[in-house]
């Protein structure tokens, strides 16, 4: 019944995948004070290295770019060194594993900054977010200063610079997060970009920073070697506008003529719809994006190997039941019980 999900998959002609179930990206906050990922980490990964690929939890590309306590980064020797000991791990246990490139924006908090000397939370725009860090609420968000087009070009270098560094730690490539109200999707949505400089106002403006970076990985690392994670509905840290869909549109179309890995849905729940999408996430992409989309949200294996029987995506990413179950896939081959997730489950790597 879930056949489907247990076929190889080659990307590009480059990359071959075990099976069409990825471990979906899920921060775990349990780097260490430095946020160099730690031997525990290294276990709780190489256990789930039977995915066909694993996207690794958010990882920061520099220190403005962090807004939860012990997210890993991927800007110093030591972060680099300590991923080598994952990546190490997860290939000797056959798995393959991308690194998710990230940012937070204007959900970034100065509390993390202190290595860098910077003050400053940076967005496309000064326009906060209400509410405050989980698990340090007592850190209320910051109204964000509006990103120079200087402060713009370095980033650009600093995503690039990650995504080497990436390669550096024998990750098998990078996942772009351009998703879930983080910095690469702020500057897609009216809400979050009110620039009105050239990345700002037109749907073409609003997608020239999110292209740059891609371009700019790409070049560095290869196509192959880059997907990017993009969240149109406006669910989490973002209010969605109607003229939202026009941006979404026209970066879709350029995606198209980029040969990446793979695009990825952020949504926590596929069913959810969004009337400026015309429904679901997963359906509004797939009718305007023709290349390997990775589908997700809140999916089983029997409703995620039907989505693909039925052509809504390509392959199919886990988060939450990958998280209580280390041996996802082997319990779904063998049509073993799952067990069920629950968020006490975060407390601890498994
Ligand atoms: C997430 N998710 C997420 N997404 C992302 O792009 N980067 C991340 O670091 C995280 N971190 C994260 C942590 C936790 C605890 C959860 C529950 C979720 C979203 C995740 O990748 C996925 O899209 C959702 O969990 C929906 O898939 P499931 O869980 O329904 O299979």
């Amino acid at each position: 019944m879930t056949d489907n999900l247990f076929q190889t998959v080659t990307l590009n002609e480059t990359i071959t995948l075990q099976n069409r179930i990825l471990m979906a990206p899920l921060t775990r906050s349990m780097a260490d004070e430095k946020l160099v990922p730690t031997q525990a980490m290294a276990v709780y990964y190489a256990r789930r290295a039977e995915a066909g690929l694993i996207i690794s939890e958010a990882v920061i590309i520099r220190p403005d770019a962090q807004g939860y306590p012990n997210t890993p980064g991927l800007f110093t020797p030591a972060q680099i060194n300590g991923w080598k000991v994952v990546t190490d791990a997860v290939h000797q246990a056959g798995g393959k594993i991308f690194a998710q490139l990230w940012h937070t924006g204007r959900v970034a908090h100065s509390h993390f900054f202190d290595q860098s000397g910077s003050t400053q939370v940076l967005a496309p725009s000064a326009v906060g977010v209400e509410g405050s860090v989980p698990r340090m609420r007592e850190l209320t968000y910051q109204v964000p200063k509006a990103i120079s087009h200087d402060e713009i070009i370095q980033l650009i270098a600093d995503y690039s610079q990650a995504a080497a560094n990436a390669i550096d730690a024998g990750f098998d490539g990078v996942e772009i997060h351009g998703a879930n109200g983080y910095l690469i999707d702020q500057f897609l949505h009216y809400d979050s970009n009110r620039r009105t400089d050239e990345y700002g106002q037109t749907a073409e403006n609003m997608a020239r920073f999110p292209l740059a970076v891609v371009d700019a990985i790409t070049a560095r690392i290869g196509s192959d070697r880059t997907a990017l994670r993009v969240s149109p509905g406006a669910y989490f840290n973002m209010n969605g506008d109607s003229k939202d869909r026009a941006v979404f549109d026209y970066l879709l179309a350029k995606l198209e003529e980029r040969d990446l890995a793979f695009l990825h849905i952020g949504i926590f729940d596929d069913a959810m719809e969004f009337d400026y999408l015309g429904g679901r996430v997963s359906s509004y992409i797939r009718s305007v994006y023709s290349k390997t989309l990775v589908g997700v949200g809140s999916y089983s294996p029997e409703t995620g190997s039907k989505a693909i029987a039925e052509d809504k995506f390509d392959l199919l990413a886990i988060g939450r039941p990958f998280i209580a179950n280390p041996d996802y896939v082997t319990r779904v081959r063998e049509g073993k019980e799952l067990v069920e997730y629950s968020a006490e489950m975060l407390a601890s790597l498994l």
